[in-house]
């Protein structure tokens, strides 16, 4: 028998936040050559939040307590924080650096990972291999200030997404639950990235006659070649899950809850029924929050625990894909 994947973890706490900002697609349309009926019909997408400019890490912080609060836990009890994000305030400090100072969570030791909008997949195995190799108890916070990055002037992208936070709180669990983990990358040129955002900087070397050489053009704010990420995301969501029921040794129909990466309703409908998972097994919340990348989940999760629909021995599956090009997929059994 594979002991591996019966080394699970538990969730012991939820928490989210979404901005004020309710932004519904009627607002685009006052501002941009879209309509409520084209985003609707294209992407699922009713609403999103924005946080007009706000730290990202502030909004970490508020799902981070919240998610204390529901594990009834305090801040100094947690020996790890791990925060997953595309768009971080700073590339240094790392945003799990800043939470643990705001929250005062003095024993932690703090990690940033940037998986784009795969991160709280990649999170949730990276969390459970910390949680074997002797850490206790970690907060594990994902929150995405897209709008930082969003062109407001490219109506095929800006009306896909928001800004949010999820976090949850893991511990080993204490008898057998399923984990198992399936992570993997569609490579992509570094010259033309497909889902890209690059960092602007200027060349400031002394030197600057001798070797300077002007970087390649980019194009300023997030980038993304719809058709091309839509085509990959049906194939990498059917790939992963597939791949992961294989290795647990399960079915489609063994899963109790399927939480996809929450990009377009279509992506997710069509991945779905490839997989001959029944619609009202699986989670979407992208009618309300729009893309949030790597937030989608928590965010689910917390919608879930506090609708009172997250039961323990559930086997749930997580899939997800974002830019690098990665993907993957995790079930666990909470
Ligand atoms: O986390 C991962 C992030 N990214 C994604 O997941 C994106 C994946 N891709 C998609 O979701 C879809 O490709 C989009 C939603 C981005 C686009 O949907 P589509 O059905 O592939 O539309 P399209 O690109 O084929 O465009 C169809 C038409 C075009 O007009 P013409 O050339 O037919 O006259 C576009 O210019 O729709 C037009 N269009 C819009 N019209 C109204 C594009 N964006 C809009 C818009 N409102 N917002």
């Amino acid at each position: 028998m594979n002991q591996e994947k019966f080394r699970g973890i538990k969730i012991t706490g939820t928490g989210s936040y979404s901005p004020p900002l309710k932004v519904a697609n009627s607002d685009l349309a006052d501002i941009l050559d879209t309509s409520d009926e084209w985003i609707i019909s294209r992407t699922g997408i009713k609403n999103r939040y924005y946080n007009e400019g706000r730290p990202n890490y502030l909004m970490a912080v508020k799902a981070a307590e919240l998610a204390l609060k529901s594990a009834e836990t305090n801040a100094s009890d947690i020996d790890y924080i791990l925060f997953s994000t595309s768009t971080p305030d700073f590339i240094y400090p790392i945003t799990a650096c800043l939470i643990q100072n705001v929250i005062h969570a003095e024993n932690a030791a703090c990690l940033d990972i940037s998986s784009a909008c795969t991160g709280f997949v990649a999170g949730l195995d990276m969390a459970r291999g910390l949680l074997y190799s002797g850490y206790n108890k970690i907060l594990f916070v994902a929150s995405e200030c897209l709008t930082q990055h969003t062109d407001f002037t490219d109506r095929a992208s800006c009306v896909l997404f928001g800004d949010g936070a999820g976090a949850v709180v893991l511990e080993r669990a204490e008898t057998e639950k399923i984990f198992t983990s399936y992570l993997r990358v569609k490579g992509v040129s570094p010259d033309k990235p497909v889902l890209y955002y690059k960092v602007e900087y200027e060349f400031n070397c002394p030197f600057e006659d001798k070797t300077y050489k002007k970087p390649a053009e980019y194009g300023k704010r997030l980038q993304m070649d719809g058709k091309e990420v839509y085509k990959f995301a049906v194939e990498a969501m059917t790939e992963a899950a597939s791949a992961v029921c294989g290795k647990t040794g399960l079915t489609a129909d063994d899963i109790d809850l399927y939480i996809p990466h929450q990009a377009n309703i279509r992506i997710i409908q069509t991945a779905v029924k490839a997989l001959g998972i029944p619609p009202e097994k699986v989670y979407i919340n992208i009618e309300e929050h729009g893309n949030i990348s790597s937030a989608c989940m928590p965010v689910a999760l917390d919608e879930l625990s506090k609708a009172g629909k997250l039961k323990a021995g559930m086997k749930i599956c997580f899939a997800g894909f974002g830019a690098g090009l990665t993907y993957g997929a995790v079930i666990m059994e909470i």
